[in-house]
């Protein structure tokens, strides 16, 4: 993971470019990100380029990807969710005046963040992809909602670097699995979900990862995975299942 990320660039182009991804410029050491003038990419790379106002991932052999949160979150809008009867609500714990705040530790394309947000939570997302995280921070600049997405490896956060007040009451967490272990809905359509999978690659990480937020969320943690995964830590608390996905919630005592 990690390697150097083009972003293409022309002179003329990166004053207009939202301040964000001038600043990301700026640090490019922490984003391990190259500008490279158009004329020098080559045709078999793949970058990140700014057009027509958003920012859009090239890749050589499967198009282009970005994020659209309006479209997602609008989509929620439309559904009537009643949050007794929701599985991702019911694992987080959020109902009618309860409001946890939530750690969503794997930000991916946003779409659980957004509907975390949705269903009531305070939220702090997390994203460790320098490339998804430029993405999705700019679907946020073009489409604000109330939460802030953090570049960060969220289990390098010392539990006890947070203060209780700075603890969230829940951390959700839904790494990316090899493909063979169930099919789950995508969050893209399919062309930017192959996208998005050839960008992350996998998380291999998730026995340590998990350690980790035991140890950090005051009340739960909750992990998504396919219907008919085995749970990543063995004895769940409860598991919420939806038509494609479960929530194995681990409660803390
Ligand atoms: C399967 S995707 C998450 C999909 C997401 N729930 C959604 O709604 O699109 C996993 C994402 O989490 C990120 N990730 C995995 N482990 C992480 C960690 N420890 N800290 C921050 N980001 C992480 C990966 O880079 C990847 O973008």
């Amino acid at each position: 993971m990690n390697e150097l990320i083009k972003i293409k660039m022309s002179d003329s182009e990166i004053d207009a470019w939202p301040s964000f991804l001038q600043a990301a410029i700026t640090e490019k050491n922490k984003f391990n990100l190259e500008l490279t003038p158009e004329k020098k990419l080559c045709d078999l790379c793949d970058y990140l380029y700014f057009s027509e106002g958003k920012l859009n991932y090239h890749s050589v052999d499967l198009g282009t990807m970005c994020f659209d949160f309006e479209e997602t979150y609008r989509y929620h809008q439309r559904q009537h969710y009643a949050l007794s009867r929701e599985p991702l609500a019911r694992a987080l714990g959020i109902k009618g005046e309860t409001h946890p705040y939530v750690w969503d530790t794997t930000c991916g394309t946003g779409k659980d963040s957004l509907l975390i947000r949705y269903f009531g939570a305070k939220l702090l997302s997390f994203e460790r992809h320098p490339a998804i995280f430029l993405l999705l921070n700019d679907a946020l600049r073009r489409y604000p909602l109330n939460f802030e997405i953090v570049f960060a490896d969220a289990s390098r956060l010392m539990p006890s670097e947070n203060s209780d007040d700075d603890r969230p009451d829940v951390i959700y967490y839904d790494p990316m699995y090899p493909e063979k272990t169930g099919s789950k809905k995508s969050a893209l359509p399919r062309k930017e979900m192959r996208i998005f999978k050839e960008v992350v690659g996998e998380d291999f990480d998730s026995n340590e990862f998990l350690d980790w937020a035991l140890k950090t969320a005051k009340s739960r943690v909750v992990v998504k995975r396919a219907l008919s995964a085995t749970p990543i830590k063995e004895n769940p608390t409860a598991s919420y299942a939806g038509k494609s996905t479960r929530y194995d919630m681990y409660k803390i005592f």
